[in-house]
């Protein structure tokens, strides 16, 4: 359930449309900015939840069409169904849990009396979750008669409205805050809660959130009317709750400045290409830089100079390699040349460059092995390469990191279908 040895130093649980995800914004600048950040700076002691109104088939849809990270434990369905890791491995405990006073049945037959709620597709129905559109007019009048004729017929029901025009029927113990309670009481009980835990959240399923105790809170500033009249009704002098100024990740990112709970410059805020000063290493954060600048020099938005080939080229071993997933290698400098030339032909072109699930161990004094998946969005297409980099400390100045290994492999299913070979 938890990758980490101990208590993660900040643990994030965000919803995702239109708080982690902006679709009103194409570029996706935002959720980029906060993945840099994530990855160069928490990815190692903390831990990513997302908590979505979405089905697994929908979630997964999400993550086909937006550049978002892996998180490490998913809530799905409003709170009705968690899963742990990159392989989303379901907590059953949790779904029998919820079975408790419960008959999906019956929800059926009393809802189908009520002709103005419509259904939701087909894969919003799901096991402890019924899902509807309503007339915002008439939202509140049939949630108050439908939980009384749930009521008589003994079922313990939570009617979530969302979005000015979503209704779930949930059991009672269900929904995205009963879930985070779920998840903190079972980190508890292993001694590993959280340090600091930051919810996020723009609508009405997420209003639970922010009633979990010792939690810090952000309602980005797009945040629907429906959660800031339950915050003004129920969460007004909360010091831990701020109704953020930036939209959607932004929102998060400032949230992470206001509440002091670590850094909240994302490398992607940053042009900065010269070594690291001091002794603190911090592999992540070189990896992430590298592509960074790597994502500018094509799109022309570093200047083009001698001095950035360089700076690129001073952070590569000299006798360094590549082993490209075609199985061919070049040394680092052959493909740090091969880079000059292609200086600006992403200009303007939807190109762009982030990692996810970074990991990096310690394997000796002075080397780090960083694993993690890199991925290039090119107009449209998504490439993947499963990277391992090895990075030395050099002797004389140890905060700065030297790449001496490179090897990728495809991800299946993103191969590059021009393989040429000399991209990192
Ligand atoms: C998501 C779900 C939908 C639900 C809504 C509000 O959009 O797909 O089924 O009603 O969130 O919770
Ligand atoms: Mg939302």
């Amino acid at each position: 359930m938890n990758r980490l040895d101990g208590p993660a130093r900040l643990m994030i649980v965000s919803d995702l449309d239109y708080t982690m995800v902006d679709h009103r914004d194409p570029e996706n600048i935002s959720l980029l900015r906060f993945n840099a950040l994530w990855e160069s700076h928490y990815r190692n002691d903390s831990l990513l939840v997302f908590s979505t109104g979405r089905s697994p088939t929908l979630y997964k849809q999400l993550r086909k069409e937006k550049p978002m990270l892996t998180p490490d434990i998913t809530i799905m369905s409003v709170g009705t169904e968690i899963t742990y890791g990159e392989a989303m491995v379901r907590d059953d405990g949790w779904e029998k849990f919820l079975d408790r006073k419960w008959n999906r049945a019956v929800v059926l037959e009393e809802t189908a009396k009520f002709p103005q709620l419509t259904f939701q597709s087909e894969t919003e129905q799901r096991p402890h979750k019924v899902s509807f559109n309503v007339d915002k007019a008439q939202a509140q009048e049939i949630k108050k008669s439908l939980e009384e004729s749930l009521e008589k017929r003994g079922l313990d029901v939570k009617i979530i409205y969302s979005g000015g025009q979503d209704l779930d029927v949930l059991p009672q113990g269900a929904g995205k805050g009963q879930a985070l309670a779920y998840l903190l009481g079972k980190f508890k009980a292993d001694g590993k809660l959280p340090i600091n835990t930051l919810v996020c959240g723009d609508s009405g399923n997420d209003a639970e959130l922010f009633s979990i105790p010792d939690v810090h809170g952000v309602m980005v500033s797009n945040a629907q009317e429906e959660l800031l009249q339950w915050h003004a009704e129920n969460a007004k002098n909360n010091p831990k709750i701020i109704h953020a100024t930036e939209r959607c990740a932004a929102g998060i990112i400032q949230a992470i400045g206001h509440f002091k709970l670590g850094t909240n410059i994302s490398p992607r805020d940053v042009v900065d290409f010269s070594p690291p000063e001091g002794d603190n290493v911090k592999p992540a954060h070189e990896i992430v830089k590298f592509y960074m600048l790597y994502e500018r020099w094509r799109r022309a938005e570093v200047e083009k100079s001698e001095f950035v080939m360089q700076s690129l080229k001073s952070i590569t071993h000299p006798t360094g390699v590549l082993v490209h997933p075609s199985g061919v290698e070049h040394s680092l400098h052959e493909v740090i040349d091969a880079f000059g030339p292609l200086y600006g032909d992403k200009k303007g072109k939807d190109f762009r460059v982030w990692v996810d699930r970074l990991s990096t161990s310690q394997i000796a004094s002075g080397a780090w092995l960083v694993k993690f998946d890199k991925w290039e969005l090119d107009d449209g297409v998504w490439k993947c390469c499963l990277t391992t980099v090895l990075l030395n400390s050099e002797p004389e100045n140890p905060g700065c990191l030297l790449l001496m290994h490179v090897h990728q492999t495809w991800l299946e299913g993103y191969e590059a279908r021009d393989n040429h070979g000399l991209s990192l």
